[in-house]
């Protein structure tokens, strides 16, 4: 759903604020020299090996490899998306941030939605006000008119059409059906989707209403119904519960997810307010990465049968690549045939909190999972455990935590493990290691450039770059290109235009990248960039001597041949 920002923004951006003085408000920075030092806030450590430079307005961590821009800084450090990055740079700068046309028309039609939402949302809860068997229903589950009240709780009436109703004309049927309100059937019927239902309203994290969640009374089936999948309504990254739980100071701490609606109201109803439930769905990536952005502990709270275990293993599962250094995941499983709500209802607060200090972190639920099914204590058992183990491990982010858990895994096997500290999974930041770029003509040039964009005007012609099926060479021409048109541009406002795509990541390297090769750097890219035509120009002759011999040669091509021919000659 990010709305898409114009690229000149960014340019303008980068240019008018200060990764100097951006970081240096988190992180006391001492000067050396051209750039800036200091402790890097994304690991542990003693000594400074983390820099900043103003000229290339970057970061760059030699210790664990953190790197970026002041956007890459804002998003790695307050964990913010994209654009709550942009949003907040361009507040410290004082800018307003443009959006384009089209997603001003996205926008506006998300803008309908909500407010057709919001208006079910004040219907619901007058309605729940009006019918004293629905709020018997929560008084019986424990659920105070305070409690109900601030999460919103409303009640959906008998009938096919007093929500309908609610709507004038000037509100389209589609618009309703968007917003996942109404439904129609297959003879063309309209009607209300939640009926003699109690009503929980979704939220996203500003608070809006998103979607409802709706419980019957009585033991009907189904027993929740839920909205559909709709433009503002996704189940796999909504969290119930998260807007409230967010308004309170435990929740930095720890936050605890657990399966139902009623399980987040019910504990709140007993204090425990930093509490978040997934909609009927497995926990995803988005979850938690939502929550890790909001806390620093997640407590996954499971039934203890079967499918509870499995679901917290794939819980397990999608936190470890996103588990970095400072951050806990525990599992809590409650005893057979309980939830939260039936718990706390039952036992009170105390029992629960203490059932909440025997979850399991991360690390032990992996080894108690991983070893089930193997004789830890034969060497055939250790050799397997280490072999299931590994690719599992090798997915959490580099840093500490991932030493320690090596270590262990070399411990219960008695063995040594050589792990890779490149990770597969997509956490995009943190992973480069500059030392393991090779010397060769195409990355010297490009670190070079990279170094003094001015090298850029050297070049009069990317032509033969373009079309070169040597590696690097394509994003070479690029760059070139870029700061021939727009020479001002700074080499942060360069990077961003290369975010999320493959190439940014290469680019970042290589500009934290310091070869003795560059001290020389305009001697350095003319002879890497002579190495690189002269290749280009002879493997593009070679392409043309083969077209010739099968498909022969067009006009172009020929004259195309001829001029190769003689540079190649000069
Ligand atoms: P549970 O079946 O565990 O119900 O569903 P519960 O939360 O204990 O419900 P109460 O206590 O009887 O009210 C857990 C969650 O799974 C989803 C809902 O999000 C529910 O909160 N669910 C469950 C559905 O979407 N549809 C269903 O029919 C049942
Ligand atoms: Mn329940």
């Amino acid at each position: 759903m990010s709305a898409r920002i114009p690229q000149a923004f960014i340019d303008e951006l980068i240019t008018r604020s200060d990764i100097v003085e951006l970081i240096g408000s988190y992180v006391p920075l001492k000067q050396k020299g051209k750039e800036y030092a200091a402790c890097c806030p994304f690991h542990d450590e003693k000594t400074p090996s983390f820099t900043v430079s103003s000229e290339k307005q970057f970061y760059h961590c030699f210790g664990c490899g953190a790197h970026g821009t002041a956007l890459g800084f804002l998003m790695e450090y307050e964990h913010l998306e994209f654009v709550e990055a942009v949003e907040t740079l361009a507040q410290n700068s004082g800018l307003e941030v443009p959006r384009d046309e089209t997603s001003s028309a996205i926008k506006a039609d998300y803008h309908d939605l909500f407010a057709l939402l919001e208006k079910a949302n004040v219907y619901y809860q007058k309605m729940l006000r009006e019918h004293p068997n629905a709020i018997n229903y929560l008084k019986t589950r424990g659920v105070s008119g305070e409690v109900a009240a601030k999460f919103g709780l409303g009640f959906a009436p008998d009938g096919f059409d007093k929500l309908l109703n609610q709507f004038d004309n000037t509100t389209t049927e589609e618009q309703l059906i968007k917003a996942g309100l109404i439904k129609k059937n297959e003879k063309g019927y309209i009607y209300d989707r939640f009926r003699n239902r109690v009503v929980f309203p979704i939220k996203d994290r500003r608070g809006r209403v998103i979607g409802f969640g709706g419980r019957v009374l009585g033991d009907e089936i189904p027993k929740y119904l839920n909205s559909p999948e709709t433009p503002v309504f996704h189940k796999s990254d909504a969290l119930y519960g998260l807007y409230e739980a967010r308004k309170v100071k435990a929740t930095t701490q720890s936050l605890l997810v657990v399966e139902g609606y009623m399980d987040v109201v019910a504990l709140a109803q007993h204090g425990i307010e930093n509490v978040v439930a997934t909609l009927g769905t497995a926990t995803t990536r988005q979850h938690i990465q939502q929550l890790y952005r909001c806390t620093q502990e997640i407590i996954f709270c499971f039934d203890g049968d079967r499918a509870g275990r499995d679901a917290a293993w794939r819980a397990a599962q999608q936190t470890v690549p996103l588990f970095k250094d400072g951050v806990e995941a525990k599992f809590l499983f409650l005893p057979q045939g309980e939830d939260p709500d039936s718990l706390i209802r039952a036992r009170g607060k105390e029992i629960f909190l203490q059932y909440k200090e025997e979850g399991v972190p991360l690390s032990t639920f992996i080894f108690e999972k991983l070893s089930e099914d193997i004789d830890v204590r034969t060497p055939a058992g250790k050799a397997r455990l280490a072999q299931i183990a590994k690719p599992l491990l090798e997915k959490f982010p580099n840093g500490v935590f991932k030493r320690l858990i090596f270590d262990e895994l070399e411990k219960k096997v008695g063995a040594p493990i050589h792990y890779s500290v490149m990770t597969t999974h997509q956490n995009k930041l943190n992973q480069s290691r500059p030392s393991s770029n090779k010397v060769t003509p195409v990355r010297v040039a490009i670190a070079a450039l990279l170094n003094n964009p001015s090298l850029a005007t050297d070049i009069n012609s990317v032509a033969l770059l373009v079309t070169s099926s040597i590696p690097g060479v394509k994003l070479l021409a690029k760059i070139i290109t870029i700061w021939n048109q727009e020479p001002e541009l700074s080499i942060a406002a360069l990077l961003e235009r290369f975010r999320d795509q493959p190439e940014g990541q290469q680019i970042q390297k290589l500009l934290a990248w310091n070869p003795p090769e560059l001290e020389n750097p305009r001697q350095t890219f003319n002879d890497a960039m002579e190495w690189i035509y002269r290749k280009s120009n002879s493997e593009r002759i070679q392409e043309l001597i083969d077209k010739e011999s099968t498909n022969g040669l067009n006009e172009d091509e020929r004259q195309e041949f001829k001029n190769l021919l003689h540079q190649n000659m000069s």
